[in-house]
């Protein structure tokens, strides 16, 4: 899979996510010889900067991120084909320039009018781009030739404003041609929850009600909000990662059967489970918050959120959400989903753990088995991305003493590969034109339309409970699962 001639226009190059993770993730995609030889990349920002600015920094951003090895030879051809155009986004001259500047470069690089535009920038400028594309002409592709446009979270801030986004890019990008970015679909091994799923025979027999008691989806950093608070202040933990990530891990997870691999299928599966997800009715026990406070981590002190660098003292923004889910189908009828994130907690670590029933019968003596605990399956996201079961074996001895093992797959003893970087996976798949990983309007929409309940259920209430750094969350979230008579796993 290697892309064909084309460029790529970026816009928001001064932010984080262009630094971190798309500018090295392009640099990657050449050293690894999936890009194109005449491969552009066009920067696009209200900055006073020639081609060379742009490419030292990206040349930094390479040099501070990149996964691979930096290349003299690779670096070269890549940056022949970088270009920056000034100005602000209502800037018709400058948009006029970005028709120039790709005309020039389908000339000089071969790219033969195919250009994806990357709108890693704040949604509420989304509108004034798009319009912009579609006054130069810049949206609309010449025949043989494609357009396509890339955009990042946040998708909206409910329902409404998500139907308005999605609106706004379809009155100028036809449908196929939108790709809405969640980069946990482009890490392994969340794409390795369907190749679990649907390649073998051992897991789907027990995938439902019948076996498994409940599913906890958990997302947890260490980090506190760092120098996002522009971005966090006002979002919060719900809608920063739930709505888009865990939502998509709990489809992959609850979903049938895929007819096929390909982009339609897929979502339509998605769609499918997304819609029969309802909230239970009392949110005021289903669901809890919090945000953290000032303390110790990892050894040294730390700021409380409302302390943080640029955030309102009076924040009621939640660093820490969890939700417990009701998926109304056959297959899972009566299994709670449990989803929790947050930031500044225990460690960093991302996974999905089915805990199924207990056995029915056990057929020894009490004390044989009283440390055992539910059989578990947990598809560790990251870090150390694997795969473990828990089950109970015999301890050995002369006496029948059972208690939990582990079995264990981990990628880096199974596999010599090594993962591609999400965005790197992700920007390929843009550039082929490949859209499974991309989540449609659809679930997006209904991501929304389930979690709008629990935000406006939140507004409505105090602040959110506090917990300290370095633990797994506040009391109301403990207590949550408690009602339930379960209890939070410890990664
Ligand atoms: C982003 C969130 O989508 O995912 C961040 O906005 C979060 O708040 C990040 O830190 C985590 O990504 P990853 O790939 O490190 O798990």
């Amino acid at each position: 899979r290697i892309a064909g001639p084309c460029g790529m226009v970026l816009f928001g190059v001064t932010g984080d996510l262009s630094r971190k993770k798309i500018m090295p993730a392009i640099y990657d995609l050449a050293n690894r010889g999936l890009l194109p030889p005449g491969f552009s990349l066009v920067g696009f920002a209200r900055r006073d900067w020639e081609d060379q600015d742009f490419a030292q920094i990206v040349h930094d951003s390479v040099r501070d991120h990149a996964r691979t090895e930096f290349r003299e030879e690779v670096w070269k051809q890549l940056a022949e084909g970088f270009r920056f155009v000034p100005g602000d986004f209502n800037d018709d001259h400058a948009f006029d320039q970005l028709r120039r500047t790709i005309e020039e470069l389908d000339e000089v690089r071969g790219t033969g009018g195919n250009h994806a535009f990357y709108l890693a920038i704040p949604p509420s400028f989304f509108g004034d781009v798009a319009d912009q594309l579609k006054e130069h002409g810049l949206a609309q592709p010449k025949e043989g030739s494609w357009r396509r446009v890339v955009v990042e979270k946040p998708f909206g801030h409910d329902l409404e404003s998500a139907r308005h986004l999605n609106h706004i890019l379809d009155e100028v990008f036809p449908s196929g041609s939108i790709f809405r970015i969640d980069h946990y679909l482009g890490k392994e091994t969340v794409q390795n929850i369907l190749a679990m799923r649907f390649a073998n025979n051992l897991f789907e027999p027990i995938w439902n009600g019948n076996y498994v008691d409940h599913v906890q989806i958990t997302m947890a950093e260490d980090v506190g909000i760092g120098g996002r608070a522009g971005y966090y202040d006002g979002v919060g933990a719900a809608r920063d990662v739930i709505q888009n990530h865990l939502m998509q891990l709990l489809a992959l997870v609850a979903m049938e059967e895929p007819v096929s691999f390909d982009a339609e299928s897929l979502r339509a599966e998605k769609l499918k489970v997304l819609s029969s997800v309802v909230l239970p009715d009392r949110l005021d026990l289903s669901t809890a918050r919090g945000q953290y406070t000032a303390g110790w981590a990892g050894g040294q002190k730390v700021l409380g959120f409302c302390e943080e660098d640029g955030i309102s003292k009076r924040s009621k923004t939640e660093t820490y959400a969890a939700v417990r889910l009701n998926v109304e189908t056959r297959r899972w009828a009566g299994v709670p989903f449990y989803l929790r994130t947050g930031k500044r907690l225990g460690r960093r670590v991302t996974e999905v753990a089915v805990v199924f029933k207990r056995a029915p019968h056990l057929p020894f003596n009490a004390t044989a088995t009283e440390e055992l605990t539910p059989n578990t399956l947990v598809i560790r996201v990251q870090p150390d991305e694997g795969m473990t079961i828990r089950f109970g074996a015999k301890v050995p001895g002369t006496a029948m003493e059972i208690r939990d093992v582990n079995m264990d797959f981990a990628y880096g003893g199974s596999f010599t590969e090594s993962s591609p970087e999400a965005y790197e996976r992700l920007i390929l798949d843009v550039l082929l034109g490949d859209p499974p990983l991309f989540p449609r309007h659809e679930e997006v929409e209904l991501s929304w339309k389930i979690l709008d309940p629990v935000l406006a259920y939140w507004a409505s209430k105090g602040t959110p409970d506090p917990y300290g750094p370095g633990t797994w969350g506040p009391k109301s979230a403990d207590e949550m699962l408690a009602r339930d008579g379960r209890t939070w796993r410890r990664p």
